[in-house]
């Protein structure tokens, strides 16, 4: 099973608590015999808001500046059999980054759906300043999930006080998101 992890954070891997989960989801998969792949999105330009509204997205399903780095993700998105959303909480939202990418996918697949519908997403908000903000943040990418078919597996919410026993949780649930796929395939 091949499992896509759309990473909002800007740290390199090792760096900080919101790559302290990712590193932990990774291990969850493997675990339970699948692959992670980990994609990350900083410097992705934001949707430019074509024509009055919707530009070539809501026909073509494809963005007219995809080539800016947004079309190979989509492909990865599309080739996906899961998805593990993990962003730090940014005033209670997604990363800038994270929300780039989302925002663009979200546009080309709301009308088919045809690289979302039906792939189950684990969302992780990690919140490691005041805490504050998770329930935004995850509120925030559920709608993401609504609006392209995406069914939510489970949403891990983690700041600096619990994050021993999240990473814990969240393994166990990488786990259980790749147990669930090999159970429902054909
Ligand atoms: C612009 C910005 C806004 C932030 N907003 C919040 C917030 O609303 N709530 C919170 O608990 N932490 C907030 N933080 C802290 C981040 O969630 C996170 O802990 C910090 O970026 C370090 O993340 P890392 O340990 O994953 O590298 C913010 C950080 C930045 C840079």
């Amino acid at each position: 099973m091949n499992i896509l992890i759309l990473s909002g954070s800007p740290k390199r891997p090792g760096e900080g608590l919101c790559q302290s989960l990712i590193q932990a989801v990774q291990h969850g998969v493997r675990e339970a015999g699948g692959q992670p792949s980990v994609l990350s999105f900083s410097g992705l330009p934001r949707c430019r808001v074509c024509g009055e509204g919707w530009g070539t997205c809501l026909e073509t399903q494809a963005c007219a500046f995809g080539a800016d780095g947004f079309d190979s993700g989509h492909q990865a998105v599309k080739q996906a059999d899961a998805l593990v959303l993990v962003t730090p909480v940014y005033f209670g939202e997604m990363s800038e980054s994270l929300k780039a990418f989302t925002d663009r996918l979200r546009r080309c697949e709301f009308s088919r759906q045809e690289a979302t519908r039906g792939k189950q997403a684990l969302l992780v908000a990690s919140a490691g300043g005041s805490g504050n903000g998770i329930v935004s943040c995850l509120n925030q990418m559920e709608r993401f999930c609504q609006h392209t078919g995406i069914k939510v597996y489970d949403m891990v919410g983690v700041n600096r006080w619990n994050s021993e026993y999240k990473r814990a949780a969240l393994l166990a649930a990488a786990r259980g998101l790749v147990s669930a796929l090999g159970k429902s395939a054909p």
